[in-house]
């Protein structure tokens, strides 16, 4: 199924849970992707940051472009996504190696990734380099409804993932902190 553009506020569906992402850049001649679980949203505006630094090309690209796309792989990407975490774009074409299909986004010029979840297009809008933080801001959401199962993959930190499981619908206990849009 094609991507399709879902509303802005959404994305804090997919960032939430601190899942494993794939992080998609282009350096103007080249993909690259590498996988990241330390993530934290900050805002309900779409503003996010990223904990990796210059021991990645990803992040020398990032700061270089200020932009690049948060891919939310599939139930079926988690060993993919491992692998792309294992290997630097410096010793290979991972968009190549991995068989990853890049498709256009429209507000950046790094790729999307087919087969995901959704993706999400962000813009870099600062760094915090003492904690090697990365502030991004979402531009424009994408979703594969047929990928999008909302169970999302998360690191365990000891090279262990889980799988969304049971979930509870609380939101009426809540509603004077939820945005507007979701
Ligand atoms: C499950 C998993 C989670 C990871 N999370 C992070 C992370 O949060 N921050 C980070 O800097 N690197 C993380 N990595 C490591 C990078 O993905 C890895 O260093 C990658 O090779 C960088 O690729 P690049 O040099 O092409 O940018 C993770 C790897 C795996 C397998």
């Amino acid at each position: 199924m094609p991507y399709r553009e879902i509303k802005l506020p959404k994305a804090l569906l997919f960032l939430e849970p601190g899942p494993v992402t794939l992080i998609s850049t282009f350096d103007g001649h080249k993909n690259n992707v590498m996988t990241i679980s330390w993530t934290m949203p900050i805002d309900f505006d779409g503003r996010l940051v990223l904990c990796t630094g210059p021991w990645n090309l990803s992040f020398k690209t990032m700061l270089k472009t200020k932009e690049c796309v948060i891919c939310i792989p599939a139930e079926d990407m988690l060993e993919k996504a491992v692998r792309i975490g294992d290997i630097s774009g410096t010793v290979c074409d991972k968009f190549a190696h991995f068989g990853l299909k890049a498709l256009p986004a429209k507000t950046v010029k790094a790729p999307l990734i087919a087969g995901c979840q959704a993706c999400l297009e962000c813009r870099v809008e600062g760094t915090v380099p003492r904690y090697n933080l990365v502030v991004l801001k979402v531009q424009r959401v994408v979703a594969d409804k047929s990928k999008a199962s909302g169970r999302l993959w998360h690191a365990r930190g000891d090279g262990t993932f889980t799988l969304d499981g049971k979930e509870i619908n609380l939101s009426r206990l809540m509603k004077d902190k939820l945005p507007p849009g979701l």
